[in-house]
């Protein structure tokens, strides 16, 4: 392939250029998942089992992108979703994802491990941001935390409720990946592969979880992300907790990693508005299902007592067209635009909004639909299996 974004036709071209541009253990932290990868795998795979049936002779000339969620418009049914640390494939991280995000039209996301602070991310964008919260031992930080969005003007928070503890990640394992990267004997080649990657790792501030600066001696140590997670968060997290922070936040709020019909109706019923169908991209539970195969179980728990987000596995615009067409408000996306950062940092971010959004436009049109928010069983089926003309 050759360099350069401009060559990027499709995020799979992104996904080649990070792993280009990144030492080979920052590229698994992002690229890999727990287990045998078989979740990861089905998340995208899985979409494969669905086929379109266009409308012919619809006047698509203008396509309609917008629609609403978490009580904000977006220009295109696609979400940042929250990931930890993204200085770690580009200097400016999160706040280069956040700019480009605003510049979409959509909502940002910021992980409780991220690389910014609550407070630092703020300052630099005047878009929507979504404070995702994982529950530390310690509740009191929680209690900050959302005092802390509220005084920043966030307009909505997530709580991750897929991780009582952290998934199994051997390639993160077998790097020995921790954060900061540590560069030895080992993986010096590898990182010299990446010099402006380096440059940036030796010349800025040291990477930290900023959101926890005062409260972590993480804060100025190496960390193993698995070992960090597994000693820190907190387990024994129930449905009462869920509604002591709705109650604390009084905002939109979502729950970030549903994947029982059960669970869909419990949320329902403990007020929850937003639901986001995830299996947190395969990094947690191997063969977990996948959110596009329980989608529609989903979305017919819930019936309109609650807006569905799919998250996990979208890779092109015709992943999103589909989630849609089974019932979700809209999409999040994880690997999608890290690779664009780890590939270009913002401007590599502002290319995989632009070409989902260029997918989705084009896969509308072709449909013949004039709105996303017009996508509906009509659309789509479930494959039939391999049907073979009789001789
Ligand atoms: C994540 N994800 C995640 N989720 C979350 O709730 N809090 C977090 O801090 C993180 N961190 C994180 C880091 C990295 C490197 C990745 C790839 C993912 C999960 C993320 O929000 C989302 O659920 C998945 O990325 C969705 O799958 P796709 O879009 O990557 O296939």
């Amino acid at each position: 392939m050759r360099a350069g974004l401009e060559h990027c036709l499709n995020i799979d071209d992104l996904r080649r250029l990070a792993k280009r541009r990144l030492p080979q253990a920052v590229f698994d932290y992002l690229d890999g998942a727990a287990g045998d990868e078989v979740t990861l795998r089905r998340n995208h795979d899985d979409f494969n089992d669905y086929e379109f049936l266009p409308h012919s002779l619809v006047d698509v000339a203008d396509v309609a992108l917008q629609t609403r969620v978490l009580n904000t418009d977006i220009a295109l049914p696609v979400m940042m979703a929250p990931t930890g640390m993204s200085r770690l494939f580009h200097h400016q991280g999160e706040i280069a994802v956040a700019r480009a995000a605003h510049r979409a039209g959509t909502i940002y996301s910021l992980s409780s491990m991220a690389t910014y602070s609550i407070e630092e991310l703020a300052a630099q964008t005047s878009g929507p941001v979504c404070f995702q919260i994982y529950v530390w031992r310690e509740r009191e930080l929680v209690e900050k935390f959302i005092q802390r969005c509220k005084e920043a003007g966030y307009t909505s928070l997530c709580l991750t409720v897929d991780f009582a503890t952290a998934g199994q990640r051997e390639r993160d394992l077998r790097n020995g990946f921790t954060v900061p990267p540590r560069i030895g004997p080992r993986n010096i080649v590898d990182a010299l592969r990446c010099p402006h990657w380096l440059w940036h790792l030796l010349t800025t501030p040291k990477m930290a979880l900023a959101n926890i600066r005062e409260h972590a001696d993480v804060s100025e140590a190496l960390f193993s992300v698995i070992q960090y997670t597994r000693s820190q968060f907190d387990p024994s997290l129930t449905w009462d907790d869920v509604r002591w922070m709705q109650a604390q936040w009084q905002g939109p709020f979502a729950i970030k990693g549903i994947l029982n019909p059960d669970d869909a109706r419990r949320a329902v019923a403990s007020g929850i508005k937003t639901i986001i169908v995830s299996n947190h991209g395969g990094r947690q539970l191997d063969h977990a299902a996948t959110p596009i195969g329980i989608l529609p179980e989903i979305v017919a728990a819930v019936g309109n007592k609650a807006e569905v987000i799919l998250d996990g596995g979208i890779r092109r615009g015709t992943d999103v067209v589909k989630a849609l067409c089974l019932g979700a408000r809209a999409v999040m996306i994880g690997r999608a635009y890290l690779y664009g950062l780890g590939a270009g940092g913002e401007q590599g971010v502002d290319r995989a909004l632009a070409i989902l959004k260029q997918e989705i436009k084009q896969a509308l049109m072709l449909l013949g639909c004039r709105s996303v928010q017009a996508l509906d069983q009509r659309y789509i089926r479930r494959r039939q299996g391999n049907c073979r003309l009789a001789s």
